[in-house]
């Protein structure tokens, strides 16, 4: 089966938004409302390449992305359940059931605003609805997280919710498609942000150049090239860099956490693909 996907920019990451979108439902992790037929249709087409890169010994994407997935679930469930954070902001949010599954998990303990560019926020609002998976304290905006200001900017949506409570921004399969420094300016946005808040904290998976090497990881990469065809940037050497460059950005704290490997669907564990990413547990 052909998939034509488009190239450029922003817009060439909108397909992998459903890909995601089927992985986490095909692995228990979302619901059937959030499945759409390109999903699905991505999934299908790419599993003889996952198979080839599993079949010798390599990783596969479902292996990295269940893993960071998640990672980022376990890190905002503590933030919560701590006390320190009572509102979330997921940028790029695309198909992910997290704010559907923790909007449904924290009831009236939390406020979850999901942010993605307007066409994608549309679909997820018309998807939540036809689907009856809309709940009171769960909302989905526009938003550009390349905005400095005005109307789809993280500035603007900043004002609309509670000073009083602790905030956390998830971003999660966005950073590696964008260069150094468009990535930077979202960090210091992030970071700016959050300090308005009794408590910030951020969460996102990163993929850095140190755990990206060798033959099998290189095979993976040319499966993650015919999946994404645009560039996947590795903006960093080592986690010592990137923490280093989280500080910079502003933020007060920075770690990068090795996700744990997670069990698919069907038992198996892939642990060569949890070693491909970090997650960012940051803070203001
Ligand atoms: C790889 S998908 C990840 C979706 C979801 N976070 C997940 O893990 O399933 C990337 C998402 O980034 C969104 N996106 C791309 N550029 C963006 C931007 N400038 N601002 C906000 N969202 C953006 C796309 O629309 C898409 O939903």
């Amino acid at each position: 089966m052909k998939i034509s996907l488009p190239v450029r920019g922003s817009d060439a990451i909108s397909p992998t938004a459903h890909y995601t979108g089927y992985v986490w439902y095909r692995h228990g992790l979302s619901h059937p409302g959030l499945v759409t037929p390109q999903g699905r249709a991505l999934y299908h087409a790419l599993r003889p390449l996952n198979a080839s890169s599993r079949g010798i010994g390599g990783p596969t994407l479902e292996g990295f992305l269940l893993a960071r997935h998640r990672a980022i679930d376990a890190l905002l469930g503590h933030a919560i359940d701590s006390g320190a954070v009572g509102q979330v902001v997921e940028i790029a949010a695309g198909l992910s059931p997290r704010g559907w599954d923790f909007a449904r998990r924290y009831g009236t303990r939390i406020q979850y605003v999901e942010a993605d560019l307007p066409h994608m926020a549309q679909r997820k609002r018309e998807r939540l609805a036809a689907a009856g998976l809309e709940t009171p304290r769960h909302r989905v905006v526009a938003l550009d997280a390349l905005a400095d200001g005005g109307a789809l900017s993280l500035a603007t949506l900043a004002q609309s919710l509670d000073p009083k409570q602790g905030l956390a921004i998830i971003t999660e399969g966005l950073l590696n498609y964008f260069d150094t420094d468009t990535m930077l300016g979202m960090w210091q946005r992030f970071a700016t942000v959050l300090k308005r808040f009794p408590a910030g904290a951020y969460f996102s998976d990163l993929h850095l150049a140190s755990d990206n090497r060798g033959a099998s990881t290189r095979t993976f990469g040319k499966l993650l090239g015919s999946f994404v065809r645009g560039r996947v940037y590795l903006h960093f050497g080592s986690v010592a860099e990137a923490e280093a460059a989280l500080i910079r950005s502003g933020f007060a704290t920075a770690q990068l956490i090795a996700p744990q490997p997670q069990a698919m669907s069907g038992g198996a564990i892939d642990r060569k693909g949890a070693a491909l990413v970090r997650v960012i547990k940051a803070g203001t």
